[in-house]
């Protein structure tokens, strides 16, 4: 049975010390309220050590929101796979449409990201999602479809289960714009089907596909309802203990 996660993404927000107090807060509340689901959260790189330290990694799992598409060396500013991996972090997102749009990361660049992520023993969560334009002009499906393609359908299916996928409609993305529980739903299940065309039915079933943009507690039930919606990957909702838990507690 493939897994119910919620993760969040912090982005471009909180400090050092708000980050620990954030991570600490969600660790309390989780240890006295046990998820029926798996907690990830994602924070920028110099948040990993340190909230690694103070939360448990058999409740909350850790991730980053990016690494570097090279090994190691002489690439000033950037962060390896396997620095993040040494953080005690277990997940890295990539493929986040903020990444494709504002850093220019294309397919080719995220192909090497996951490889190297995979390499160094992290799970990866990979982004696909569609702009506004391409949703009106009826594209989404392809658009996914070739996102797929591009940087994670070259993998092997043993790695490809190394893969959580995240469905992020750009026109959603902190826009206060959900999907409707059914337009996600009918894409989440043309993605598994994808998946099952290229690595067979039971790959496809094993593989969680979150949905994000917009998903906050009010919202969350009703698409964690539908069959082919595991969970989400959460932005501005991920930035209070409070908004966060909701969200979980969406799987109770
Ligand atoms: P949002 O962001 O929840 O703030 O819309 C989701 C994401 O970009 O991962």
């Amino acid at each position: 049975m493939r897994k119910k996660i919620v993760a969040g993404n912090w982005k471009m927000n909180k400090n050092l010390q708000e980050g620990i107090a954030l991570a600490t807060e969600l660790n309390e509340a989780l240890a006295a309220d046990k998820p029926n689901c798996d907690v990830v959260i994602c924070t920028p790189f110099i948040h990993l050590a340190k909230v690694s330290e103070v939360i448990d990694h058999s409740v909350i799992g850790l991730g980053a929101e990016n690494c570097a598409d090279k090994e190691k060396g002489a690439y000033t500013g950037e962060v390896s796979a396997e620095m993040v991996k040494s953080t005690g972090a277990e997940y890295v997102i990539l493929g986040h449409s903020e990444r494709r749009e504002y850093y220019k990361e294309t397919p080719e660049i995220l192909k090497e990201k996951v490889l190297l992520a995979l390499a160094n023993g992290l799970k990866v969560i990979f982004c696909i999602g569609e702009s506004l334009a391409e949703r009106e002009a009826n594209k989404q499906n392809e658009v996914v479809k070739a996102e797929l393609e591009g940087s994670v359908f070259n993998l092997s299916a043993e790695d490809f289960g190394k893969i959580v996928i995240a469905y992020e409609p750009i026109w959603a993305i902190g826009t206060g714009k959900t999907a409707t529980s059914e337009q996600a739903e009918e894409i989440h299940s043309y993605i598994r089907s994808v998946i099952a065309d290229k690595y067979g039915k039971e790959v496809a079933e094993n593989t969680s596909i979150l949905y994000g943009g917009s998903c906050k507690a009010s919202n969350a039930p009703e698409l964690f309802a539908k069959p082919d919606i595991d969970g989400g990957l959460i932005g501005g909702a991920s930035l209070k203990c409070a908004d966060f838990k909701g969200i979980i507690d969406a799987w109770k």
